[in-house]
């Protein structure tokens, strides 16, 4: 069935919405993305993905496309359009088409962003049979750009890493950097080791996950102990438990670290009490 999604102003049938071949996010990955979660029909941590959207626009000098009001409103309309029950609202603001390719930025009052989104459904997203049997993971050298905390679209990195966790057997990839796990290609990463969940500290080598912002709160009023400081493979492979936080897995045990596993090779009980506070409060919080 064809989705109603948005595009500058309408709401249209997917198969008519179009942006320029000129548009920046097109040409040089000059766009930044969020990605907010549907469980109910109701918007996952819609205020953490608002909040970090202006921090990424802010940090590219990118002009707000509207308010933070509107953006609700938009999701809201789209989840009702799109009979949208469990899923993700995927949202993209780049620096809008100036007419032609240049590397210099075009005067935002001439050129206004563009902004796009649109609904993915999965039925029963809360319920991944995933959860059950925890995830494995590879290790890959982090190569990408030095400014991670900043939410863009240039994900050839994050897809190549999906490819090589795909054909090594794996379902995804923990990136490292000078010895240290920076995160998952599209997750955060930690590790469980006696009472302590241990997390790599933000700074610009990783993204500021909502995810992970809720779930070290909801940890540290479980009055369970966080560090928030980098770890090794070695180190990783050698934990109770592991497991990754993301919009759309919540969290997700791992199992599985280079063909290592982590524990007892199943989901750890911290990393399944976890994912059952945040989806509880979350489902609780939702908008
Ligand atoms: N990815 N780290 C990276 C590199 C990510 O791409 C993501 C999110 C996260 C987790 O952030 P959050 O908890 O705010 O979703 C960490 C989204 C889900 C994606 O690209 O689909």
């Amino acid at each position: 069935m064809s989705r109603t999604v948005y595009v500058n102003g309408n709401y249209l049938p997917e198969e008519e919405a179009k942006i320029s071949i000129f548009d920046r996010g097109f040409l040089m990955a000059d766009g930044v993305y969020e990605v907010t979660s549907v469980l109910g029909g109701k918007l996952i941590d819609f205020d953490g993905h608002a909040k970090r959207l202006q921090r990424s626009l802010g940090e590219l000098d990118m002009a707000t496309p509207c308010s933070t009001e509107e953006l609700l409103d938009i999701h809201r309309a789209l989840v009702e359009k799109n009979a949208l029950v469990d899923g993700m609202i995927y949202l993209q603001v780049t620096r809008g088409a100036a007419g032609d390719r240049d590397f210099a930025f075009p005067d935002p009052e001439q050129v206004p962003s563009t902004l796009v989104l649109f609904t993915q459904s999965k039925p029963g997203l809360a319920e991944d049979p995933k959860v059950a049997k925890g995830i494995s993971v590879i290790s890959i050298e982090d190569i990408r750009w030095g400014r991670r905390d900043i939410k863009t679209v240039q994900l050839l990195y994050p897809s190549m890493g999906k490819m090589m966790a795909k054909a090594a057997g794996a379902d995804d990839a923990w990136m490292v950097e000078e010895g240290a796990v920076t995160e998952g290609t599209s997750n955060n990463a930690y590790i469980v080791k006696g009472n302590k969940i241990i997390t790599r500290a933000l700074s610009h080598d990783i993204l500021h996950g909502i995810t992970r912002a809720a779930v070290l709160r909801f940890a540290r009023e479980a009055q369970m102990e966080v560090e928030e400081r980098s770890f090794s493979i070695d180190e990783a492979q050698a934990a109770d438990e592991a497991f990754i936080t993301s919009a759309s897995s919540f969290v997700m045990p791992v199992v599985e670290i280079d063909g290592a596993k982590v524990g007892s090779g199943t989901p750890g009980r911290v990393a399944l009490r976890l994912r059952e506070i945040y989806l509880e409060e979350s489902r609780k919080a939702a908008r």
